[in-house]
């Protein structure tokens, strides 16, 4: 057939605020290929750049997140390519993302799947979700920020245990471990769970939301006393916009505040 597949859907949810991108590889697993992420990545460009776009929501699907990078495109490639072509360089794009990402994980979210899963703002997933990280099955180590990004939310041992042993880590053991924000309900879809979540973040003024993922991010680079310096910042500048006078005001008049984005 000459008819070629998106390998990212992008769709509306039914306000229309949330944008939600689904991995689209499903004979490879959601595969995380370098078309894959230029799509993602372009998608969620766009998406950034869309006013009426509020949240957006990245998933897979019922029994795959996504099985890693693609591991029959890197197979053969050398060193030299690697380090000149910046590989798995273009993922880091999802980090600039000026809008709040949930990601909504069922099924296996392995290797870069998991590390893309990570690099969500918030996080939520099934009861019997898998995440891990089987690169030292093959002879690699994770090269999406999963070493990085799995000390901090997990601490350096589970760390070692998922990246070292390449134990499988079950959705509901990793509520407990704090490695997503929500685990929802068994039989529940995550997928609605994540639009309503995102739907939430959506109604709230989107000048304090960028604030308030900028501030969040800024968390895990800063040291502590540079840290809460740029927070009281950022929290004294929203004193300049006209959401804080209408949120407060509203507060005060007792009714629902209405948000300009200014
Ligand atoms: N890359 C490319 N193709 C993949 C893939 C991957 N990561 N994962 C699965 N596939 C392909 C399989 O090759 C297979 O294709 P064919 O039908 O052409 O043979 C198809 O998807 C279906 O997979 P399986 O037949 O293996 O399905 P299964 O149900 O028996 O097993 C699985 C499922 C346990 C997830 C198994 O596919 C698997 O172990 N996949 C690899 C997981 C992995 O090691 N991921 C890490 C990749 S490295 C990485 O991600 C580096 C990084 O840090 C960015």
């Amino acid at each position: 057939s000459t008819s070629i597949e998106p390998l990212v859907i992008a769709t509306r949810s039914q306000t229309g605020k949330v944008a939600i991108m689904t991995l689209n590889r499903p004979k490879a697993l959601n595969a995380l290929s370098s078309p894959l992420f230029t799509q993602l990545n372009a998608a969620l460009e766009s998406a950034d750049n869309d006013e009426s776009v509020r949240a957006i929501v990245i998933t897979g699907g019922d029994k795959v997140f996504a099985a890693g990078a693609d591991i029959k495109e890197m197979k053969d490639i050398t060193f030299s390519e690697a380090y000149k072509n910046n590989f798995l360089g273009t993922w880091s794009k999802i980090s600039t993302i000026r809008k709040p990402i949930v990601g909504a994980v069922a099924g296996y979210a392995l290797g870069g799947g998991c590390e893309l899963a990570l690099m969500t703002d918030i996080l939520l997933c099934t009861p019997t979700a898998t995440f891990s990280q089987p690169e030292i099955t093959l002879g690699i180590i994770p090269g999406g920020g999963g070493t990085q990004r799995l000390v901090s939310l997990i601490g350096k041992h589970r760390a070692m245990d998922m990246v070292l042993t390449s134990r499988k880590v079950p959705g509901k053991l990793a509520g407990e471990w704090g490695l997503v924000s929500r685990v929802v309900e068994e039989g529940e879809s995550v997928v609605a769970e994540a639009v309503k979540v995102a739907e939430t973040v959506a109604g709230y003024g989107a000048i304090a939301v960028q604030a308030g993922k900028e501030a969040v991010n800024a968390a895990l680079d800063l040291p502590l006393d540079q840290g809460l310096r740029f927070e009281r910042r950022l929290f004294q500048t929203l004193f300049a916009t006209a959401d804080q006078k209408e949120g407060m005001a509203a507060f005060g008049e007792k009714r629902k505040p209405t948000w300009g984005d200014k």
